[in-house]
């Protein structure tokens, strides 16, 4: 069973996630695509897709190449700089399984933190007062972020990963149909 890890990163927080993730993946065979570099042919049985969040979203070149998947089990990972428990992190999750959820069969997904990046910042800090302008809580909350996404929220992610690919194994092992999750 071979394991596609594709990925889009603007400033690095998703590259350092999924190449964690590619690093701790327990799969006989396994492949690391940046989509940076040129969409990969589609040959995996299971499809990591990581992005960075983008409006709520997936960015727009990992939500392109998620509408084109079919018959594939997807695992999905993704970066933000607002809270990752908030309603924000799980619209953002819902809204990459809308991608690939009615042709392919979802077999995880996870949010963590990622860092804002120096120039959202400023911008951040050059808007007039509104929902996304710059104020003290947000300065503190992009200080409290700027290491992530940490080694703990890496290791959770590729626990997570390894545990639904196994578990989509020890099924098709015994002719059964993982279940997708309807994120
Ligand atoms: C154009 C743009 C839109 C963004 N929209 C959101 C958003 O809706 N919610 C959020 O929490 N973060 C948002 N972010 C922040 C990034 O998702 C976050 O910093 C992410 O970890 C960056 O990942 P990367 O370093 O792999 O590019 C946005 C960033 C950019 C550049």
């Amino acid at each position: 069973m071979k394991t596609q890890v594709i990925y889009h990163s603007l400033s690095g927080c998703t590259e350092k996630l999924a190449r964690g993730i590619f690093e701790g993946l327990k799969c006989e065979e396994k492949s690391l695509h940046n989509l940076a570099d040129g969409t990969p042919e589609i040959d995996g049985d299971v499809i990591l897709l990581g992005y960075w969040v983008d409006q709520a979203g997936p960015c727009k070149p990992i939500r392109e190449l998620a509408e084109t998947l079919e018959n594939r089990h997807v695992g999905l990972f993704c970066t933000m700089a607002f809270w990752c428990e908030s309603s924000h992190a799980a619209t953002a999750l819902h809204n990459g399984a809308a991608c690939v959820q009615e042709k392919n069969t979802v077999i995880g997904g996870i949010v963590v933190n990622g860092h804002m990046s120096d120039k959202m910042i400023e911008m951040f800090r050059g808007m007039g007062a509104g929902p996304h302008s710059a104020s003290p809580a947000a300065e503190a909350r992009w200080a409290l972020m700027k290491d992530h996404p940490s080694e703990c929220e890496i290791a959770l992610a590729t626990e997570r990963m390894n545990e639904r690919i196994q578990l989509l194994k020890t099924l098709q092992e015994k002719g059964i149909a993982f279940p997708s999750i309807t994120i």
